[in-house]
């Protein structure tokens, strides 16, 4: 997204709610992270996310304007120097997440309670989790709380393709697949025909380049936005039965608040 499609995002924000919420920067993924850094300070935005880099460097100005500074971390290591560096709590998030995962592809069943009793912070846990049942798995290994993914785009309010939504929820647990080991940049992802040459590329010895074009945030919205699953790609968790009562709910957000609750 470009600065002004984020600032945008957050005027927009603002006026509907006056609850708390989050901007996220992808630190190595968007070519404008101080940009966007300087738009969430200017419009005192009370929380921040930082993900895909070393947050270090960036947590002292957002803490002296009094922004609250989330980290998403894949090791117990990255969560200590996460904690070190000022975060106020880590989003500990395991390779079943959809999108951009860490090359160390550790689990969310063993990465939770490893980071949990390794930060004194709070701990979110993040990667294949969708309803009640993994919040009150995580809430056991530890976590205080959850970040959803996948579960989101399937809901009514969420501004995806439809033709998305419905792969969600039809999806059996094996069309998940890991792209990018190839070159170091693993990403999970929904087989599509598109992957299936993404696959057969990489398997011919793709270089990191050609990579990071077939996989850059025009393809994913191609995908994701215009259901184009032949010249874009979609993100999507591993493991994916959570979705029954997607399909009884019609995928409203407020079901899915419901059920969270009720059995977390
Ligand atoms: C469509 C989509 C886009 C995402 N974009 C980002 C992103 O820009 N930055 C980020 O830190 N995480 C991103 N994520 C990861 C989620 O924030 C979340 O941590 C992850 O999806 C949790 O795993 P789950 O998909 O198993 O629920 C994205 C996930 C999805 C499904």
């Amino acid at each position: 997204m470009t600065p002004d499609e984020v600032e945008a995002l957050i005027v927009e924000t603002k006026r509907r709610t006056n609850r708390p919420f989050a901007v996220n920067i992808p630190l190595q993924v968007t070519p404008h992270a101080a940009e966007i850094a300087e738009l969430v300070i200017r419009h005192q935005v009370p929380v921040v996310s930082l993900s895909a880099g070393n947050p270090a460097p960036w947590i002292p100005r957002f803490a002296e304007h009094g922004i609250k500074v989330l980290v998403v971390v894949a090791s117990v290591n990255q969560a200590q120097k996460a904690e070190a560096a000022g975060a106020d709590l880590v989003v500990a998030e395991g390779y079943e997440a959809a999108g951009i995962n860490s090359p160390l592809e550790l689990t969310t069943m063993t990465l939770i309670p490893q980071v949990a009793s390794a930060v004194r912070i709070p701990v979110v846990a993040a990667g294949g989790i969708g309803d009640g049942r993994g919040l009150l798995a995580a809430f056991a290994l530890g976590a205080q709380g959850v970040q959803l993914g996948t579960r989101l785009v399937a809901t009514k309010e969420a501004p995806f393709h439809d033709a998305y939504k419905r792969r969600l929820v039809e999806a059996k647990e094996n069309e998940t697949v890991i792209v990018g080991r190839s070159v170091g940049r693993i990403r999970r992802v929904m087989r599509t025909p598109y992957v299936e040459k993404l696959l057969e590329y990489e398997q011919q010895g793709m270089p990191l380049e050609q990579f990071q074009e077939y996989t850059s945030e025009d393809r994913h919205r191609r995908g994701a936005l215009l259901g184009d699953f032949h010249e874009g790609f979609i993100l999507i968790r591993r493991e994916d039965s959570h979705f029954n009562e997607a399909k009884r709910s019609k995928w409203e957000m407020n079901r899915l608040n419901y059920i969270l609750l009720k059995i977390g």
